[in-house]
């Protein structure tokens, strides 16, 4: 069953928190609250931020975003708009990735520096003072976000472009049009919801050895795409009087599972690895290409 992107209900579509005028006296009230030059810095739940304010994931949601993402040793997490670094420490001490916070507030970036200190995890997790929108984190293999659905919107071109098989992991907001590959709820009703960037495949490629059909059968394809979803018509220029065939697909990365109906009348999935010049069956890497990127 698809998943739906959560939607932000409609009494809170401007909740009073967002009110900029609102927002400016929380803030000053807050901070005046907090100031105490005696005391060590410590931030405040809905403390002002530069594009959003500060308001930290759950502990039991940030696990499962985690988990959602399949967070490995082997992954560079980025937390855009870190806070008080949870999220990156988490994702070292819970799953011995490298992380990288980046957070505008310089205060909550020190705090959030201390806090990677106390967990004695300096050699895994980095926290950057700086604004997502200028630092780069195109190295990042699974980047998390707890923003709002407008910034989310802002940063997707940039996600849509970085290495396809990438991860994202969305606290609470979604990506407009670009709905989620999956989605977790936390125990405290908190939803966070994941994507994988797709490879890009749109365009014409030319089909042959396609499951289903005759050894000589080649086809040629136009596909659209839409996020991860692909879909054209397989027509065979040198069988003219073959009917054309519909496909559909959806991209996880560069995995491709395609579904048509074969010559036979019976429905075929098949998954093929995907790059920008050629698909391979993901079962039998060492296959010939099933399709080639034609010129458009
Ligand atoms: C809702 S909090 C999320 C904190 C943390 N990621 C978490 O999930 O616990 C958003 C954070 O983004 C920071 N922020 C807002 N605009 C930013 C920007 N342009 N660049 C970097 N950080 C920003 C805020 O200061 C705040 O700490």
């Amino acid at each position: 069953m698809p998943i739906k992107t959560a939607q932000t209900p409609r009494l809170l579509s401007r909740p009073v928190f967002f009110s900029p005028l609102i927002a400016l006296l929380l803030s000053l009230l807050l901070s005046a609250c907090a100031h105490n030059p005696n005391e060590p810095y410590k931030p405040l739940q809905a403390q002002h931020g530069k594009d959003v304010m500060w308001m930290p994931t759950s502990d039991p949601l940030v696990l499962a975003m985690l988990d959602m993402a399949n967070v490995q040793a082997s992954d560079k997490v980025y937390d855009l708009g870190a806070g008080d670094g949870r999220i990156a420490i988490e994702a070292a001490r819970v799953y011995g990735a490298t992380a990288v916070g980046i957070e505008y507030n310089p205060k909550l970036a020190e705090f959030a520096r201390l806090n990677v200190e106390k967990a004695g995890l300096q050699n895994k997790v980095t926290i950057i003072t700086g604004d997502i929108f200028e630092e780069d984190f195109s190295s990042a293999t699974v980047v998390t976000l707890y923003l709002l659905e407008s910034l989310n919107m802002k940063l997707k071109p940039t996600l849509l472009k970085m290495k396809p098989g990438t991860r994202v992991v969305s606290n609470s907001f979604g990506m407009g049009l670009w709905i989620p590959d999956n989605a977790v709820q936390a125990p405290n009703g908190t939803i966070g919801m994941f994507w994988v960037v797709p490879s890009n495949i749109a365009g014409r490629w030319q089909i042959s050895r396609l499951p289903g059909f005759a050894d000589n059968t080649t086809g040629e394809i136009n596909l659209k795409q839409s996020f991860q979803f692909v879909d054209g018509e397989l027509s065979q220029p040198n069988n003219p009087k073959s009917p054309t065939i519909k496909v559909e697909g959806r991209l996880l990365g560069d995995v491709l599972t395609l579904k048509y109906t074969d010559s036979s009348n019976q429905p075929q999935t098949l998954t093929f690895t995907v790059d920008q010049t050629q698909w391979r069956p993901t079962n039998t890497p060492s296959a010939k290409p099933v399709a080639k990127r034609l010129p458009s």
